[in-house]
């Protein structure tokens, strides 16, 4: 086995986002672009209503996925095709775009802690224009996995003899919250084919003598096996790896294409209000 070290770290940058919410971006910035299949990653978290009460109101989306995992607070989130959905502490949902949905995230709180992360995974061509689907899961759905100091939360792929619930069959994404006490040794095979990072947001860790500062996206080298140890005050953080797609990337803002025609298709179908062509697929509990 070869441990993947630190081939690139990406202090997350603050972005204002939705009605004026702020997010602290890892993947989707000049720094790191994109890491494929990864086109964005967004953390948001804070105690201070007023930084996230405005929500994200009614927007598009076209040609990837949104993978939102909540680890505090309630959000509402509806779609255009009457679908209604409660994001709430603990809680995951996968949504397949893919051709069109129009939706809105808001906050049902008015008090108290928001936080959570939003990650844009692609899709291959051969599914951007099929049709949208979810995967919604509460936190009790959730496997965890308990090993020795250490608790993972099993979102997607397989950890410890446990398999996430949700499936992404494109990119055949792993994605774990990991939680470790001090000093704790954490170790995972993770295929050499897929591109992996890691986001530290409590506490800190290191990796072949690297630090792992928290709030900055570690993007691993070659390798075939993770390993890190929490720092003194113990760590938490996701460790997401995904297969790349290596095909061409256009994005521009909530539409991701392989080229600039389908981009410009998107804007169109959007004024003309048929950009949403299909109704949602909806798994989960
Ligand atoms: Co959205």
């Amino acid at each position: 086995m070869t441990i993947r070290n630190i081939r690139q770290l990406v202090p997350a940058r603050a972005v204002t986002e939705g009605a004026g919410v702020t997010v602290h971006r890892g993947i989707g910035t000049p720094a790191l672009k994109h890491l494929d299949p990864f086109l964005m990653l967004d953390h948001f978290g804070s105690d201070d209503p007023e930084e996230y009460i405005a929500g994200f109101p009614d927007h598009p989306h076209r040609g990837f996925i949104t993978f939102t995992y909540m680890l505090d607070g309630h959000m509402e989130h509806r779609d255009s095709m009457g679908n209604r959905g409660d994001l709430r502490a603990g809680g995951a949902q996968w949504m397949k775009a893919a051709s069109g949905v129009i939706h809105s995230e808001m906050p049902r709180q008015s008090e108290g802690r928001m936080r959570g992360f939003q990650l844009w995974i692609n899709l291959p061509a051969a599914e951007k224009m099929s049709d949208p689907a979810y995967q919604e899961f509460s936190a009790g759905a959730i496997p965890d996995a308990a090993g020795e100091g250490a608790r993972v939360r099993v979102l997607a792929g397989e950890y410890g003899g446990r398999k996430g619930v949700i499936r992404d069959p494109d990119t055949e994404v792993l994605y774990l919250d990991v939680a470790l006490d001090a000093g704790v040794d954490f170790r995972l095979p993770v295929p050499a084919s897929h591109n992996a990072f890691v986001y530290v947001f409590e506490g800190d860790a290191e990796t072949a003598g690297q630090a792992l500062p928290r709030h900055s996206l570690a993007v691993l080298g070659e390798g075939d096996e993770v390993d890190l140890v929490a720092g003194p005050e113990g760590a938490r953080f996701i460790l997401v790896a995904g297969k790349p797609i290596g095909e061409p990337v256009v994005q521009y803002g909530p539409f991701v294409m392989n080229t600039r025609q389908e981009i410009e298709q998107a804007f169109a179908d959007y004024r003309a209000g048929t950009l949403v062509k299909a109704k949602a697929v909806i798994t989960g509990m």
